[in-house]
């Protein structure tokens, strides 16, 4: 007999057709988002779980799904499962790295570069028919080339912008819990945040949440930051203090911000709404087919590989 997966969002069907002689498949064909209850209920007496970053796997779920086994998110970041409640009940966790690392790191660019020239901000002014006249000082932006970049968080993302960063003349700054292996070959220093958030025109967060990085930028680390400084989110919600950082907005304390992940996605704080110098996105940086499919296929080869008895490809340290 198959053992029995849950797949809780809806995928591309060349990634189900790849698990379906593997499993007894539940997919979420209509990609409904199920309320917790639901989501409970479904998982209940499955071996398997394909979920994404907005499924919480978390203790009250474990003590629900006593034949559960292998958990496959299909995405590189991994806090919304708690591993180590996992890991006590012998259940194996994957993740799906190095799939989005460039696709990621293009977005990184292209949000930092919307957030320093005033991409979105113009357009919408373009298309409410605001433009009558070009004008010398039309919104002005930051210039990029030449300028310091700050990478919070030196991991494959973060490397593969800081390798992007030398065409632009840039000068580069990071933090890490240890020193980048690349370190020279990138041209990095590696800072203490303090520093970086005080000389850095860029501020680019590409590090992992956990508890430990809860709020790592809030009021305090805002008001380090240049004046003429941009604020780059890539990395997860709650690694900024978005109700802080649209406070630092407003007053015009930093130049502007770029966000991809939100708190409490998808709902975005009124108040970062409500500033026109904040670029927001709707969690896109992995997203492109090549990617998202990569990823996809990556979360399937793990429960294949589980199901046929091989080891898996990307587990969960
Ligand atoms: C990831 O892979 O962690 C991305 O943020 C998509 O969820």
């Amino acid at each position: 007999m198959k053992p029995s997966l849950l797949v809780t969002r809806r995928v591309f069907p060349e990634v189900l057709q790849a698990l379906a002689p593997h499993y007894e498949l539940e997919a979420n064909q209509d990609d409904a988002i199920w309320p917790r209850a639901e989501f409970v209920a479904r998982a209940s007496g499955k071996d398997a779980l394909f979920v994404v970053a907005s499924d919480a796997i978390d203790r009250d779920l474990l003590a629900t799904v006593p034949k559960l086994r292998i958990v496959a998110t299909g995405s590189v970041g991994y806090n919304h499962v708690d591993v180590a409640a996992c890991r006590e009940r012998g259940i194996i966790v994957s993740n799906t790295p190095d799939v989005l690392t460039e696709a990621t790191a293009d977005f990184g660019w292209a949000l930092l570069m919307a957030t320093a020239r005033r991409v979105t901000e113009s357009e919408r002014w373009l298309r409410e028919g605001q433009w009558n006249r070009w004008a010398w000082d039309q919104f002005l932006g930051a210039d990029v080339h030449g300028a310091t970049l700050g990478i919070v968080g030196m991991g494959r993302i973060g490397s593969a912008i800081a390798r992007r960063a030398r065409g632009f003349g840039m000068r580069l700054l990071y933090t890490n819990r240890s020193p980048a292996a690349n370190e020279s070959e990138l041209g990095a220093t590696r800072v203490a945040l303090e520093e970086l958030l005080g000389q850095a025109d860029f501020v680019l967060l590409v590090l992992p949440y956990s508890k430990q990085t809860h709020h790592t930028i809030g009021e305090a680390e805002l008001a380090r930051m240049k004046p003429t400084a941009c604020l780059i989110n890539l990395a997860r919600g709650g690694i900024v203090d978005d109700a802080a950082l649209a406070r630092t907005l407003a007053a015009g304390r930093i130049a502007a911000a770029g966000l991809d992940v939100y708190e409490n996605e998808p709902k975005v704080d009124p108040a970062l709404l409500a500033c026109s110098n904040v670029v927001l996105t709707p969690h896109i940086a992995s997203a492109t087919r090549s990617s998202r499919l990569g990823m996809a296929m990556l979360a399937a080869d793990n429960l294949i590989a589980f199901a046929t008895g091989r080891p898996l490809p990307t587990p969960v340290a």
